[in-house]
């Protein structure tokens, strides 16, 4: 377990989920869905039961390049980063695509900043990723700032590949390479 500091003081701890955390993940991926429109789901589509996420967890932390990291304060869920890897391809299983988001009241205290901090870290650790990837909407420059802070460069941008309301947004995709 690591313990870190918001900004403004609030002891933040980092741990790896138990299976019998899968209500609280599922509860924290249905409240930020309501929160934001930049996840790749939208809100009432986190449509997990308590067995697949418990399943989920359990071949997660089993896995050598897939990562679920929370972030918590006192015995809340504030913030959750993720390494996804697809380990059915030789070729592409050193690739990690990383997720990440904060509770909207736990944003730009830095809790982004620390949980990016133990992603890149731990893929630098596992032997197996080689690059972390992602994608995030062009239009969202707190996350597009995170990204570049811990050194990602923009790969490219894929146009019109979210559709929300009668309107297009792109997106950025972005990497960083592991040494
Ligand atoms: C993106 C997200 C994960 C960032 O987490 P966070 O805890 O708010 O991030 P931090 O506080 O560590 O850092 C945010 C950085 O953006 C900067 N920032 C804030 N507003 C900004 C703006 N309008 N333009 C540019 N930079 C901005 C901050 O100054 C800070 O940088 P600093 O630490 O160098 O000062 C969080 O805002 C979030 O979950 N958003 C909703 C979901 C989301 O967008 N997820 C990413 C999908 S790809």
């Amino acid at each position: 377990m690591i313990i870190d500091k918001t900004k403004n003081g609030i002891e933040v701890k980092l741990r790896l989920p138990e299976e019998t955390d899968s209500k609280k993940i599922i509860e924290f991926y249905k409240q930020v869905g309501k929160e934001t429109t930049y996840l790749g789901f939208s809100d009432g589509e986190y449509q997990v039961t308590e067995e697949q996420q418990s399943a989920s967890i359990k071949e997660i932390n089993a896995s050598r390049n897939n990562l679920m990291i929370l972030a918590m304060v006192n015995s809340a869920i504030v913030g959750i980063g993720t390494i996804s890897s697809n380990n059915k391809r030789m070729k592409s299983k050193h690739v990690g695509v990383l997720g990440i988001v904060i509770k909207a009241e736990y944003c730009n205290m830095g809790i982004g900043s620390i949980l990016m901090d133990y992603l890149i870290e731990w893929c630098k650790s596992n032997k197996e990723t080689a690059k972390i990837s992602l994608t995030v909407r062009r239009d969202n420059p707190v996350a597009i700032a995170l990204y570049e802070k811990f050194g990602f460069e923009t790969e490219g941008i894929l146009k019109g590949e979210t559709y929300i309301n009668g309107r297009y947004f792109d997106s950025v995709v972005m990497a960083l390479m592991i040494p």
